[in-house]
């Protein structure tokens, strides 16, 4: 059978209409917040590690450094500081939240799922909770199933979290892939919006509409063996060039699909929000739906590819630096593992002074349950250990005394 051709007809691959289950229903972002760990791995520190450049990096990616977990940072604890921030900003207390979903392809166990042990980080007592593995598109999976949970009655509020430690997966021998990821956090608050019966989709705030879909013919052109098959190696395998072709041609199409959905065309979206994975891949999609570079949010050169972490960290960070205002429309837009991809269209409604309440969080006060007698964390792995040891013992005797 001939595979459907992306550019032509994206839907035919599994596209999905997020239009609110209840017609006068949808959904807004009340809370936003983002966690990154301290360490940063510059392009020069990856120089010392394998065979590369900041020149290589720099021109290929954009990247020009990352942030690494330390010792006892886990998905869990990054994603629970980012949500405690986003409840914050929301003004709401954990317990006013129905629904945890942690987007993650590097949960801190097989099982409990993360989302779990951040509600247990939070203090929740009443979400329900669980994980969604979508790779770099989890976030926009995990927003619409938050929104079709929402709009579908089934509560008023939503924690969706965005969350990875890609360093401990990543093969720090392997100069093609470690120079392409980092590690951090994201969340919003998604709460219910009951419209008036009268309410247009051209003017009503909220969440317009979604695009998901996915072509397993990619399946092992980006993945991790790990799991319980026969080849339970960890750490990720990609084949660039391939995984670069599905990127460049879904990225557009799919975004395109879901403005098509809110009933607008790319003039009505203000900003585009797209995964963080590589700048020409987001060039790409700024010259094919003629979007100046100015419109489309960019910080990819200071975090690298945090998958599913990328669009909530970034959308945080777009919210600080003024470029989302009341009534402005946004598209965010992934591709991922699997392959996936997804996209969704939100006209922002909240005020983005709610930001500064942000810091009222204190992350010391927040603290993951570990197994007893144990940890829950995965070591920094062995070559990057050894790099930032002697970075910082260098640093510390450069220092003046
Ligand atoms: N430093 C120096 N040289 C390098 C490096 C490096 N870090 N990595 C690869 N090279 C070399 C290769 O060995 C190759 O050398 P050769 O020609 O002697 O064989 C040369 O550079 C060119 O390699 P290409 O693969 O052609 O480089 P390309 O321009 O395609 O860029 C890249 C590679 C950046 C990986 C690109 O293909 C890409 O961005 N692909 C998409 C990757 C991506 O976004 N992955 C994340 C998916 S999201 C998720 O779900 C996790």
């Amino acid at each position: 059978m001939k595979r459907p051709d992306l550019n032509e007809d994206v839907t035919r691959i599994g596209g999905q209409s997020g239009l609110a289950a209840l017609p006068n229903r949808t959904t807004r972002i009340t809370g936003w917040g983002h966690e990154v760990p301290a360490t940063i791995l510059t392009n020069a520190d990856l120089e010392t590690i394998v065979e590369t450049s900041d020149e290589w990096i720099a021109s290929r990616t954009g990247i020009r450094e990352r942030r690494i977990a330390g010792a006892g940072e886990t998905t869990a604890s990054m994603g629970a500081i980012a949500g405690a921030r986003a409840l914050a900003v929301a003004g709401v207390g954990i317990d006013e939240i129905d629904l945890i979903v942690v987007a993650t392809l590097t949960p801190d166990h097989s099982m409990p799922n993360t989302a779990a042990l951040i509600k247990d980080a939070l203090g929740g007592t009443r979400a329900a909770a669980f994980d969604l593995s979508a790779a770099c598109s989890g976030f926009t999976y995990g927003y619409a199933v938050a929104h079709g949970f929402l709009t579908a009655g089934l509560g008023q509020r939503a924690l969706v979290i965005g969350a990875e430690t890609l360093s401990r997966v990543v093969d720090w021998s392997d100069r093609s892939t470690c120079v392409l990821f980092g590690d951090g956090a994201g969340a919003i608050v998604l709460e219910a919006l009951d419209l008036p019966q009268d309410q247009v989709l051209a003017t009503r705030p909220g969440t317009l509409s979604f695009e998901l879909s996915s072509d397993p013919s990619g399946a092992y052109a980006l993945w991790i063996p790990g799991g319980i098959g026969a080849d339970a190696d960890p750490l990720i395998k990609m084949d660039g060039a391939k995984t670069y072709v599905y990127a460049t041609r879904t990225m557009a199409a799919v975004a395109s699909a879901a403005i098509a959905r809110a009933g607008l065309t790319p003039a009505g979206v203000d900003l585009v929000i797209p995964h963080q994975a590589n700048i020409r891949i987001i060039e790409h999609v700024s010259k094919s739906m003629e979007y100046p570079m100015e419109q489309i949010f960019v910080n990819l050169d200071r975090y690298g590819n945090t998958s599913a972490a990328s669009i909530p960290i970034a959308l945080s960070e777009a919210v600080a630096a003024g470029r989302l205002k009341p009534g402005d429309v946004f598209c965010t837009v992934a591709f991922g593992g699997g392959y996936t991809s997804g996209a969704f269209v939100t006209r922002w409604d909240a005020d983005p002074a709610h930001g500064a309440r942000a810091a009222t969080v204190d992350p010391a006060r927040i603290t993951v349950r570990r197994p007893e007698g144990g940890s829950n964390s995965a070591a920094v792995p062995e070559a990057l250990r050894a790099h930032l040891d002697a970075r910082g013992a260098k640093r510390q005797t450069s220092q003046p005394q």
